[in-house]
């Protein structure tokens, strides 16, 4: 199948690469030409595990190409997926305006039957808004030509995207055209051979599935939360909590981990424009509203824990931080608890050490200049001078520290621990004060 991606982000990258790997011939376009130049070159703008290697293997194959040229771009693919980005406005709604060039550009060049398919988040409607563009620079040409829009969200983790694709749980396909439903099993097909993860509905449920899922899981973490809270007032463990909830098979044990706040490119922008969304259908959505200010207050624990026990005299201290990503796995730092942290931290008076294993470029991108920020090689080089250690991703390697290590090259031998990575015990027998999140008992 001739499949062309726009959008050489993360999500149309690994689409590309994936549909690529399994035999069909795929084209991805970006407007940016430095991008593609990279690209063609085997250099890959995003960390993620195992992408490298499967485009540099299907670039080579002859399978994976990159262009810059719409007219060809649109030439190449009976399906069309648009990938492109919908940063959220200032209003907290998606920005549709490079979707709509992307269905604008297909308009202009298309001069067969096409599938014009949405993979990037967008709000509900879009599909028409698509059809829309489509057909009104068809009419400029004066042609009558065929095409069908698709609604077919994806459901990548970032640090587990090629598996999430690779092994889908579900392929959600939005459409009310019957050519346009076999054709996207066909292109599917390869991964939905031992059983059928395809899921087809109309466009406008699948548009909304996709933001129903991620309000669902950002739901589960400020719920937690907010029991992680309430656990430290009544002196009871989160973690045992977590446990006795999770063993009932109608709660499970998936996405209950309490932290220091969810973030990413996907929650924040997701719950926060689906709110918007409900309130443009005058339906005030309070649920998800409260998941948002829940979300945004559980990102200052840690900074009000490390503040409390220095009793709000942070001037001159120097905070030890591990883990700068949003999640581990990733260098992605948008809305990364860690900035939140950070930030206060200097407002405060006090400096930082940092360490994240993958994220240190992103940091020095962001913050190359600030000042109070040492950006440090490992994590132990980040505890040197140090006067407490803050824990804010669940990278593997922070799993099992030497702990003596840390009591003896911190000043006060404090961990503050935003992602419960430890038992209490253990840092005890070594002399260190360990604040995690809702163990009651040890706050
Ligand atoms: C999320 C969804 O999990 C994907 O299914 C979805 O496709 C993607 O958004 C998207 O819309 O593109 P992602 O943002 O990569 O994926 O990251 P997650 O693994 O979902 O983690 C999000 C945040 O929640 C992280 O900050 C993580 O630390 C936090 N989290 C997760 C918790 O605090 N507790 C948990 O139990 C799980």
């Amino acid at each position: 199948m001739k499949i062309t991606i726009f959008g050489t982000g993360y999500v149309g990258l690994v689409t590309g690469a994936c549909l690529a790997d399994v035999g069909h011939d795929v084209v991805c376009m970006d407007v940016d030409q430095g991008k593609i130049d990279k690209l063609r070159n085997g250099q890959i703008p995003i960390y993620e595990p195992g992408l490298e290697s499967i485009v540099k293997h299907n670039a080579e194959s002859g399978r994976l190409s990159f262009t810059t040229d719409p007219e060809q771009a649109v030439a190449h693919g009976l399906i069309q997926f648009i990938a492109v980005g919908t940063p959220p406005d200032e209003d907290g709604s998606a920005d549709l305006q490079y979707v709509t060039a992307v269905a604008r550009t297909i308009g202009q060049y298309m001069d067969d039957y096409r599938v014009v398919v949405d993979k990037s988040t967008v709000p509900v409607g879009t599909g028409d808004k698509v059809r829309d563009a489509v057909r009104a620079e068809l009419d400029k040409r004066g042609l009558e030509l065929d095409f069908d829009v698709v609604s077919n969200p994806e459901f990548l983790k970032e640090g587990a995207a090629i598996t999430d694709f690779m092994k889908p749980d579900r392929i959600v396909v939005g459409t009310d055209s019957e050519r346009a439903q076999e054709l996207l099993r066909e292109t599917y097909y390869p991964f939905n051979r031992n059983h059928d993860r395809m899921i087809f509905m109309d466009i406008r449920s699948a548009e909304l599935t996709k933001y129903a899922a991620n309000a669902m899981l950002a739901t589960k973490i400020s719920f937690m939360n907010e029991i992680a809270n309430l656990s430290e007032r009544l002196g009871a463990d989160i973690e045992a909590v977590r446990r006795g909830i999770g063993s009932d098979p109608r709660i499970g044990y998936h996405f209950i981990y309490p932290g220091c706040g969810y973030g990413g490119s996907c929650f924040p922008k997701d719950v926060q424009a689906l709110a918007r969304t409900a309130r443009g259908c005058d339906y005030d959505a309070k649920l998800l509203n409260a998941v948002e200010e829940v979300n945004l207050s559980q990102k200052h624990v840690l900074f009000d824990k490390v503040s409390h026990y220095f009793q709000g005299q942070l001037s001159g201290k120097v905070v030890a931080l591990w883990g700068l990503a949003f999640k581990p796995n990733t260098d992605d730092m948008r809305e990364a608890s860690s900035r939140t942290l950070m930030e206060s931290l200097w407002k405060a008076g006090a400096s930082v050490q940092a360490f994240d294993p993958e994220a240190m470029g992103e940091t020095q991108r962001i913050y190359g200049d600030q000042e109070g920020l040492t950006l440090c090689g490992t994590k132990e080089q980040a505890l040197k001078g140090a006067d407490v250690l803050v824990i804010c991703t669940e990278w593997k390697e922070f799993r099992s520290p030497d702990f003596a290590n840390i009591a003896s090259a911190l000043s006060e031998p404090v961990v503050f621990d935003g992602r419960n990575l430890y038992e209490p015990e253990m840092l005890d027998r070594h002399g260190l004060i360990y604040y995690a999140i809702g163990r009651g008992r040890n706050q």
